[in-house]
């Protein structure tokens, strides 16, 4: 940030807006129509979209004053995973749609800053690529959780021998929601995006196709469609997910506090509430709303994690402040993405940590540990 100050001092602006939550308006004239409806689109009338948001504005912060802030550390450690703010990328897919170095370019930015980055099944790029991208980075990796043992167990031991710590298995998406941006358009981010590098770079599932995917991408997009999305999944079937992931596992897309306690009751490391960006179901509860009573009720015993509607650093601290372990952000640095790949993604980062910084600087608080409900108040 004072990097920024000072190139303002020599009349040098910024080549874009600090402002992230308002990266989108610029995202959207320079990306593919389609491609910008598919990120910034939602579910249904996308109520969901803007219910995240507005959860965020039912929150205020009440500033704290002669506390002394100078020295503050926004580091973090979550599930073993070091972190220099409570700030992780969320789990996208297809990037190539949004730039065509897609998920190497978000691991190389994320990797500079040692940001953790969560490599979504649904990746662009193959996971040996992307960690090679991520190099010395931390990186978790998300699984759509396929129907097929085999391939799922292959997908796996890739992931884990490329040095992706942490499994976060995604709950919420056995199918795709009913998304007009998309439906209207007929966007198939998947075969547009070549969204499915990761299973047809997978020898196992390469061997169940008649032809290649270079050959015929569209039979490959057709079975791997109905292998990743189902409805046959339940708590039940956690063990084997366990049985073959050595390392942490966390759920994504719970939001309701039972739900929760079940994760608790599977054995499960952590959990993230979420609900998808408002993309699955149009109409369900702010995330941020479930975050305080799902935090009581299992905050002790595992770790949990926040995404849908973050967007500034005041955001980050009420996440924080209403007990979240670190956020995940989603389509703040997909909008990054489209600003010239790498260098918009450390953009968007950077301006994110350096607002959180400031923000807690300015509430006199000095540490992730010292954010508690008392820093804020509801509206209304
Ligand atoms: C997503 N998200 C997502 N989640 C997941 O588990 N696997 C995936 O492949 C994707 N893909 C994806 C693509 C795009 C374009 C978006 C915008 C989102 C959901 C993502 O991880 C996260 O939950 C939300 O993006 C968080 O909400 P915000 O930060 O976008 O408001």
């Amino acid at each position: 940030q004072s990097e920024l100050y000072l190139a303002g001092l020599g009349g040098q602006a910024p080549e874009f807006t600090t402002n992230v939550a308002a990266l989108d308006e610029s995202a959207r004239l320079s990306m593919d129509g389609g491609a910008f409806g598919y990120v910034a689109g939602g579910a249904g009338n996308e109520a969901t979209v803007r219910a995240n948001r507005a959860a965020f504005d039912q929150w205020r912060i009440v500033p704290r004053m002669l506390r002394d802030a100078t020295n503050r550390d926004l580091s973090t450690t979550v599930l073993g995973t070091t972190m220099p703010a409570p700030v992780m990328l969320a789990p996208v897919g297809v990037q190539s749609i949004i730039h065509p170095d897609g998920e190497l370019a978000t691991a190389r930015a994320a990797a500079e800053l040692g940001v953790p980055m969560v490599l979504s099944t649904a990746s662009s790029h193959t996971i040996e690529e992307v960690a090679e991208a991520s190099g010395e980075g931390p990186r978790w990796f998300q699984l759509y959780w396929p129907n097929d043992p085999e391939v799922c167990v292959s997908i796996l031991e890739r992931a884990a021998a490329a040095g992706f710590t942490t499994l976060v298995v995604t709950l919420d998406t056995w199918t795709l929601a009913w998304r007009p941006r998309d439906l209207d358009r007929s966007y198939l981010p998947f075969i547009r995006g070549i969204g499915t590098a990761i299973p047809f770079s997978d020898p196992v599932f390469r061997a169940g196709l008649a032809q290649s995917p270079e050959e015929d991408p569209t039979a490959a997009v057709l079975k791997w469609v109905p292998m990743f999305t189902g409805t046959d999944k339940s708590w039940s079937q956690l063990p084997f997910l366990r049985e073959h992931w050595d390392g942490p596992i966390v759920l994504k897309g719970i939001q309701h506090v039972d739900d929760a306690r079940l994760a608790v009751e599977a054995g499960m490391d952590g959990v993230i509430v979420s609900n998808h960006g408002g993309r699955q179901v149009d109409g369900a509860v702010a995330s941020l709303d479930v975050l305080p009573e799902i935090v009581a009720a299992v905050g002790q015993d595992l770790a949990v994690l926040f995404d849908s509607g973050v967007r500034t650093g005041a955001d980050v601290v009420k996440a924080l402040a209403l007990g979240a372990e670190a956020v995940l952000i989603g389509r703040s640095f997909a909008y990054g993405l489209s600003h010239g790949g790498q260098s918009g993604v450390r953009h968007v980062l950077r301006s994110l940590l350096a607002d959180t910084d400031l923000t807690m600087a300015l509430s006199a608080q000095r540490s992730v540990a010292e954010l508690s409900p008392d820093l804020l108040r509801r509206n209304g």
